[in-house]
């Protein structure tokens, strides 16, 4: 059978049906619940120090450290500002905000995320407070009190960017630093059908309604007020992480019968991560959907 969009959309219609998660609307209660029912299948597929994003690798080649490579940005980034307080908005298992905090025992980091708890490895420092809350709200935190906010595949998730812009812009103070790490859809134009379903199979995959195009977060970050101070597309460096994703579905939708027979005891959300992990790459190598690094400045 040749390799096309179709024929993996077949594939994975064999094992499961796809109307559901195309229709379904990505809220609050969807993305708790995908993140929560994910867990496991995080620490067992992915890996066991509860990063919960892509590697940024500079070859082919998949390593561990690559999912170090986007935090270690932004503590290059406090260290030549010499910040001192930092807010991760969605941090997921609490991963980058230890990374950070026990790099710099004279940081104080909040650490906010709606439906995660952070690994209990990583409750010690006394320097990461953690929020379990929703970051389009941060009456928590004081305006003009932050130096470097950052979100690592996190602002995907949400459908309401200029309260969160407008929020970020409140608790930054001047001259504070937003780090963006995410991934876009690349163009506005009509994509023909089979790439627009298998798109939306994807974003709705991964919990996300859609995903943003990345000129529009850039006009969004400005209307409140931000300044872009870099850009970088890093789709390619991704793509050595999405294709071990990509392996382990490709393993489960070749075997349907087998497929369909653990379909039937493990949760749906674990089986649309699959979905999601089948159809990234193609999506990628067309440059329908890809990875940026956005830096903006108040
Ligand atoms: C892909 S994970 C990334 C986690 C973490 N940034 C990392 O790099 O490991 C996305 C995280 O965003 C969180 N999230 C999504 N929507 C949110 C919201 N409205 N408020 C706070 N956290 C949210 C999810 O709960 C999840 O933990």
């Amino acid at each position: 059978m040749e390799d096309t969009l179709e024929n993996r959309i077949k594939q994975i219609e064999r094992v499961v049906s796809t109307d559901v998660l195309l229709s379904q609307t990505q809220d609050e209660p969807q993305i708790k619940d995908y993140y929560i029912k994910n867990r496991l299948a995080y620490l067992l597929f992915h890996n066991s120090n509860g990063y919960l994003h892509m590697g940024i690798s500079a070859n082919d080649e998949y390593q561990e450290e690559d999912l170090e490579v986007a935090v270690n940005q932004i503590n290059q980034e406090i260290h030549k500002n010499q910040y001192a307080d930092v807010v991760e908005l969605g941090s997921g298992r609490g991963a980058n905000s230890f990374y950070l905090a026990n790099k710099n025992p004279n940081l104080t980091i909040k650490a906010v995320d709606l439906s995660t708890r952070p690994l209990a490895k990583y409750t010690s420092l006394t320097n990461i407070e953690f929020f379990n809350r929703d970051f389009h709200n941060l009456d928590f935190i004081q305006d003009e009190s932050v130096d470097l906010a950052f979100g690592i595949e996190t602002f995907c998730h949400s459908d309401n960017k200029e309260k969160l812009f407008s929020e970020i812009y409140r608790i930054l103070k001047p001259e504070g630093r937003l780090f963006i790490f995410d991934g876009y859809r690349i163009t506005k134009t009509n994509l023909n059908k089979m790439v627009e379903k298998a798109s939306v199979l994807v974003e709705h995959g991964m919990a996300v309604n859609k995903f943003e195009v990345t000129n529009d977060i850039e006009s969004k970050a400005t209307t409140a007020g931000f300044t872009l101070e870099t850009k970088e597309d890093l789709s390619m460096n991704i793509l050595p992480t999405v294709r071990r994703f990509e392996k382990m579905a490709q393993r489960f939708f070749n075997h349907p019968k087998l497929a369909r027979l653990i379909s039937s005891f493990l949760s749906e959300k674990f089986i649309r991560n699959s979905v999601a992990g089948y159809l990234m790459v193609p999506l990628i190598e067309q440059r329908v959907v890809g990875y940026y690094k956005h830096v903006f400045i108040k």
